[in-house]
């Protein structure tokens, strides 16, 4: 592919158009509104209490999460920038019930998007990192089947692609559309992400991993052991030290085991089961496209169990266990479970 860093993102996805024979522009459209809403709350988030957005909306979404200001107004600019194009049957996001319909007036079109507006919105009031997730479908079923919540119940291998922003020290936009990985930093001067990171791979091998170890307790034995294992350090088993970070913001997390590698792991603990949860992270909008992601970079991503985009869902706000990052890393830890 003709791919130069230092192009915008909006050449990149016109190259990549010209690459696929037969199509509309619809998807490099619908791309590229997801593209601006992303812009629309990197400026939200850097404002800050400057424009009074930070803190809680005192209301609850549909997993009884406590919802902050900026989820809510997030998910607006998603649904704003999102419904009049004509390119999308649907809608789904984490502080949304139900799916969204698009409005009467209107066209529709064949793509669905899922998305979580504000990842990791706790760190918000603390000033540190956090994130949108998207992840867009197409819905090839019969006409009046594609504004309902089943046209959305598709496991992750059918995702036409994913991505994430990220709000950190700079703003970031990393996609797939299954073709590898590219890495996008927004110029703020221009108002433009630009090619800063091509074709971006995770490192087999790590030592590195993240997860909130205030949970060890409740974890299944085989999480236990990896992560003691890890902490044995040169004395253990794995005979080499490891270091541990928790942000508690998965896209910041996920970003970076693309940029130095590492394994991330929610697992599945005994204070879930006795709650009736599958696990903390959402399938249809958090695991699954960062899955995309991670094994389009490389990388593996897993329940422990089994592959994360082979699970057929079975509702819009599915939770799930998730383990992903470094190839070895992950095989080894879906290796202790199956013993
Ligand atoms: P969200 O803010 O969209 O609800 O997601 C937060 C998620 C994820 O980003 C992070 O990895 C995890 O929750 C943090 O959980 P703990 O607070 O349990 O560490
Ligand atoms: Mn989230
Ligand atoms: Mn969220």
């Amino acid at each position: 592919m003709n791919m130069k860093p230092g192009q915008t993102i909006t050449h990149f996805l016109i190259e990549e158009q010209r690459q696929i024979k037969g199509a509309t522009g619809e998807f490099s459209e619908l791309v590229s509104d997801v593209v601006t809403a992303c812009k629309v709350i990197s400026n939200l988030v850097n404002k800050g209490e400057l424009i009074g957005v930070l803190g809680s909306a005192g209301s609850e979404n549909v997993q009884g999460e406590t919802q902050k200001k900026l989820d809510i107004l997030t998910n607006e600019v998603f649904i704003e920038a999102n419904e009049w194009s004509g390119n999308l049957a649907a809608m789904a996001s984490e502080e949304m019930d139900d799916i969204y319909m698009i409005p009467k007036q209107y066209p529709r079109g064949k793509y669905l998007l899922t998305f979580d507006p504000l990842d990791g919105s706790s760190n918000t009031d603390v000033n540190v990192s956090v994130g949108t997730i998207f992840s867009i479908l197409r819905c090839d079923g019969e006409e009046g089947t594609c504004d309902k919540e089943g046209a959305f119940l598709q496991p992750g291998t059918k995702q036409v692609a994913a991505g994430y922003a990220l709000y950190g020290p700079s703003t970031m936009l990393v996609l797939t559309t299954g073709h590898g990985v590219n890495g996008f930093t927004l110029d703020m001067n221009i108002g433009e992400f630009i090619l800063t990171h091509p074709n971006m791979q995770i490192p087999e091998d790590t030592r590195e991993f993240a997860v909130n170890m205030s949970n060890m307790r409740h974890w299944e034995k085989p999480v236990q052991r990896y992560v003691e294992e890890c902490l044995a350090g040169k004395t253990g088993s794995r005979g080499e030290d490891f270091n541990m970070r928790w942000i508690a913001s998965m896209v910041a997390e996920v970003h970076r085991i693309l940029t130095r590698g590492g394994i991330f792991m929610y697992p599945i603990d005994q204070k879930m089961k006795d709650n009736g949860t599958e696990g903390k992270l959402r399938l249809l909008y958090e695991a699954n496209p960062m899955s995309m992601i991670v094994e389009q970079a490389g990388g593996a991503s897993s329940t422990g169990y089994e592959r994360i985009m082979d699970l057929k869902p079975k509702s819009l706000h599915q939770r799930v266990p998730v383990i992903l990052g470094s190839k070895n890393e992950v095989e080894r830890l879906v290796s202790y479970h199956a013993e």
